[in-house]
């Protein structure tokens, strides 16, 4: 038995959708929320599988973890044990690796199994490795497991050859329980990264420089409990946004913060999409001209994100035109092109970019979501395409957003899950 999601296409979408709390922001803050010695309370928590192999990952060290409400989460320290963590939640996701830098800052020894997360080609973390080894942490690699050990941290000076967003969290979080004062230099500038340092400075870190290329961090004692409640999530909202882009008659999509999408919003505004924001929210009405093809290219944020450049390959395969997409962060994310392509898309595959040749009729088709955001492309596929579309491989999509079904639904979409 399999569970897939079954979508039958051209329906108008009518209504309002709110976004949820941000996936990348919250599978950082909870391993953060580790270092803390009190307990530290988290709302605006989605509702996805990646967050329950966290909260899976933190009662196996004996953290106490609840939830007062479906939205939130309590994380209680107290009883905490450093075990190993060579169990099967830490493969399941990639931001499981940020528990190298919490545990490595809070007990100065780790042990973690490699972590898992979308196959997007090559994802190595060396940076992150030599991160902690200019802090003064000792790296072994033993049979699919890493071992990490300090007699102490210190703070240092550390350039990042690519602004990672993970390299960038993680050496923040060990750093908060160095010696004296980091440097992190070609720092990345993600929202998400904004956010977690949010939290460490609510728990008494003292970190300064989020959301610049350098961020300082000067080492204190011993991090307390914090109330916080996280950002929106961008990656989720830009979904919606570019899903109303190509099926919507008028859509309002709320609790966005539009800043975080500039790069998107300006994208579709080239192509033709009558869209307008305010403080938190955006309206996307139908418009009968055509839309017009454009390039794009991936880049750190406040590039165009690359976790939203399978949605917008799929909304190109409606614009006139051929459409040039360049990946800059993952030179082999485009494995949604050849699914997209057996729906009907026209879209030739070169060295780390894709072109879409446009417009092409979208056929309902069997389909399999390869990762996190190919399947939130297929889904943008499925409600343009005629007739039914069946995803496979759905549990990429329930890794990253909530009840999107439910979601949809609302908005007069005919899709569902079904076990075939
Ligand atoms: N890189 C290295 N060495 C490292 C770390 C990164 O070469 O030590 C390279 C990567 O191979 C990649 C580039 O640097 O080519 C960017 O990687 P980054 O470290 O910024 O990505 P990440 O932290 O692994 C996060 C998100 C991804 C998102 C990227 C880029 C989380 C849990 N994941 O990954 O989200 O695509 O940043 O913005 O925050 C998704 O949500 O679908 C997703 C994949």
């Amino acid at each position: 038995m399999e569970e897939v999601i079954k979508i039958k296409g051209g329906k108008l979408l009518n209504g309002t959708i709110r976004v949820s709390g941000a996936k990348n922001a919250t599978v950082a803050l909870i391993p953060a929320a580790v270092l803390a010695y009190g307990k530290v309370k988290i709302v605006g928590i989605p509702n996805i599988s990646d967050v329950n192999s966290l909260k899976d990952i933190l009662e196996y060290m004996d953290v106490k973890v609840t939830t007062p409400n479906v939205d939130e989460i309590v994380i209680d320290t107290t009883n905490m044990e450093n075990k190993p963590l060579v169990i099967d939640a830490v493969s399941k996701l990639r931001a499981s690796y940020y528990f190298m830098g919490a545990l490595l800052g809070k007990y100065k020894h780790v042990v973690i199994r490699m972590p898992g997360g979308c196959n997007l080609g090559p994802r190595p973390i060396d940076l992150h490795i030599k991160g902690f080894e200019a802090l003064g942490a000792k790296i072994e690699y033993d049979n699919g497991n890493y071992i990490l050990t300090a007699d102490e941290l210190t703070g240092a000076n550390i350039y990042l050859d690519f602004a990672s967003v993970g390299a960038t969290i993680n050496i923040l979080m060990a750093a908060v329980y160095a010696k004296g004062r980091t440097l992190i230099e070609n720092a990345a500038r993600e929202p998400e990264i904004i956010d977690c340092i949010n939290l460490l400075n609510k728990m008494g870190a003292r970190i300064r420089g989020g959301g610049t290329s350098t961020i300082v961090i000067d080492g204190v004692e011993k991090l307390d409990g914090c109330f916080h409640e996280i950002i929106p999530d961008r990656i989720e909202a830009g979904t919606y946004i570019i899903l109303a882009a190509a099926m919507g008659e008028h859509v309002i999509i709320e609790n966005v913060i539009p800043y975080h999408l500039d790069s998107l919003l300006s994208k579709l505004k080239e192509i033709g999409v009558n869209i307008t924001f305010s403080f938190d929210q955006v309206e996307i009405y139908k418009t009968d001209t055509p839309y017009e093809c454009t390039n794009v290219k991936t880049m750190p944020f406040p590039g165009y994100a690359t976790d939203l450049q399978a949605p917008l390959t799929a909304l190109l395969t409606q614009a006139i035109g051929n459409s040039k997409i360049t990946e800059t962060i993952y030179s082999e994310r485009f494995k949604h092109c050849q699914e997209l392509n057996k729906m009907g898309a026209n879209i030739i595959l070169g060295p780390a970019s894709a072109t879409v040749v446009g417009p092409t009729k979208l056929t309902g088709g069997n389909v399999k979501a390869t990762d996190l955001r190919c399947g939130a492309a297929l889904v943008v596929a499925g409600l343009i395409a005629e007739g039914t579309t069946t995803i496979h491989d759905i549990y990429h999509i329930d890794r990253g957003y909530e009840d999107i079904v439910a979601k949809l639904s609302a908005l007069g979409a005919d899709i569902y899950r079904e076990n075939i």
